[in-house]
């Protein structure tokens, strides 16, 4: 079966490609250096996320082979880092964030509403996440738009065949989170207070009596911002499409909350916003009459497996009314030990944003077509024309 993941009919249809991935459940694609493997059941791709021994995170979980420290590696280092950042996204941190990101989204709303149209991905969705983790890291908001520029360039060079040429913005980012890092640091050393924030949360925690080093903490931090600010604008844009095709349910979220969350949940599995990460193999494997060879790169199509009709009934559909176990049995934010940190989070600001964005921007509609974000592991719009109607 030919598949090829870059391929222009693939990149704008993704989940439809995936739909025909499900015929050859273990496929080999030759298109780049090194080849890899791609799972696309959803049994399958649970397994893979229940067993790290054999489907590493030690290579990175880009489509190239990286030396990867921190969170982005396997036990016992994963789990050590888990713990320490886990502290920060416990459910009552999230819900602590909430009136803040009433707040920020109203705010973001307010710069725009009353003007009847807008790019909804450049005025609100693209902004949002990048100021809420900037609030909780306790960087300047000023600073939000380097960060925004520093988390692409990351999440392009895992999809690009040329990572190198993102490296110069990369150690850019690397230095700044540093200087935040060590000044920190210096405040503890000479017995000064520090910010309550979480970089200093990460820069002060312990587990077992170790801490992080800076490196470790730029790392961290690094990662907070590449996988949850393109990933959660995604979230918010595809949704909006999705409403935008149905507005009964666009006006029925005012006053209903579980239809917001229901809305959220089956954007994420529909349209699910990270279509898939890697894994490496640490030996060989046999899966339907197919040999993955050892120390293989294999993409786990989250995407692909969220439509598996052995899980969802009507996979193609946007069904809000599954049950409750259906709506969650999606991989949107994997499964096992890396299962996302962020989830709560970003289901928070997916339901503000949307709950305001129906209050605010009465009849909104589509005024262009949208354009998709271009790494191809990823889905999500990077422009999202929109109008809406102005009150008297
Ligand atoms: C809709 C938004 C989001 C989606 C779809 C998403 C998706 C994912 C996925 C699929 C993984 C698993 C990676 C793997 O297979 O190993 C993951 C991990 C992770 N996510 Fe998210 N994410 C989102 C938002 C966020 C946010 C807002 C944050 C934090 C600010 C975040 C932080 C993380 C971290 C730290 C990990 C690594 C966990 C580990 O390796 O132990 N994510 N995310």
């Amino acid at each position: 079966m030919t598949y090829d993941p870059f391929a222009p009919e693939v990149m704008a249809d993704p989940a439809e490609a995936g739909r025909r991935l499900a015929g050859c459940p273990v496929h080999r694609f030759d298109g780049v250096e090194p080849p890899f493997w791609t799972l696309s059941h959803h049994r399958d791709v649970l397994s893979a996320l229940r067993d790290p021994a054999t489907f590493s995170s030690r290579f990175g979980q880009g489509m190239h082979y990286t030396e990867e420290h921190s969170m982005k590696s396997d036990a016992p280092v994963h789990t050590f880092f888990r713990k320490l950042v886990r502290k920060a996204f416990t459910p009552r941190a999230v819900a602590q964030m909430e009136p803040r990101i009433e707040r920020i989204v109203a705010e973001l709303l307010d710069g725009f509403a009353g003007r009847g149209e807008a790019d909804l991905y450049q005025a609100f969705a693209s902004p949002l996440p990048t100021i809420v983790i900037a609030e909780m890291l306790g960087v300047p908001a000023r600073d939000t738009g380097r960060f925004k520029g520093w988390s692409d360039a990351w999440v392009a060079a895992m999809g690009s065949p040329d990572p190198e040429a993102f490296a110069p913005r990369i150690a850019e980012m690397r230095e700044y989170l540093l200087e935040h890092v060590l000044r920190r640091q210096e405040l503890e050393a000479s017995g000064r207070g520090l910010p309550d924030d979480l970089i200093s949360g990460l820069v002060l925690a312990e587990e077992d009596g170790e801490r992080l080093t800076a490196e470790d903490v730029v790392n961290v931090v690094r990662q907070l911002l590449v996988g949850g600010n393109e990933t959660t604008s995604s979230l918010i844009t595809n949704a909006l499409v999705r409403l935008t095709e149905r507005p009964s349910l666009l006006q029925g979220m005012a006053g209903d909350p579980s239809l917001v969350e229901r809305i959220v949940e089956e954007s994420l599995r529909y349209d699910s916003p990270v279509l898939g990460l890697f894994r490496t193999t640490t030996r060989t494997v046999e899966l339907h009459d197919s040999v993955i060879p050892e120390g293989a790169k294999v993409m786990l199509h989250y995407g692909a497996a969220n439509r598996d009709p052995l899980v969802f009934s009507d996979p193609g559909r946007f069904d809000v009314d599954r049950d409750a176990q259906e709506l969650r049995s999606h991989l949107a934010f994997g499964f096992g030990p890396h299962v996302c940190l962020g989830a709560a989070l970003s289901r928070l600001e997916g339901r503000i944003a949307l709950r305001q964005i129906a209050e605010r921007l009465p009849g909104l509609v589509l005024a262009a077509p949208p354009e998709r974000v271009t790494p191809f592991l990823l889905w999500g719009k990077r422009s999202l024309p929109a109008r809406w109607t102005l009150g008297e």
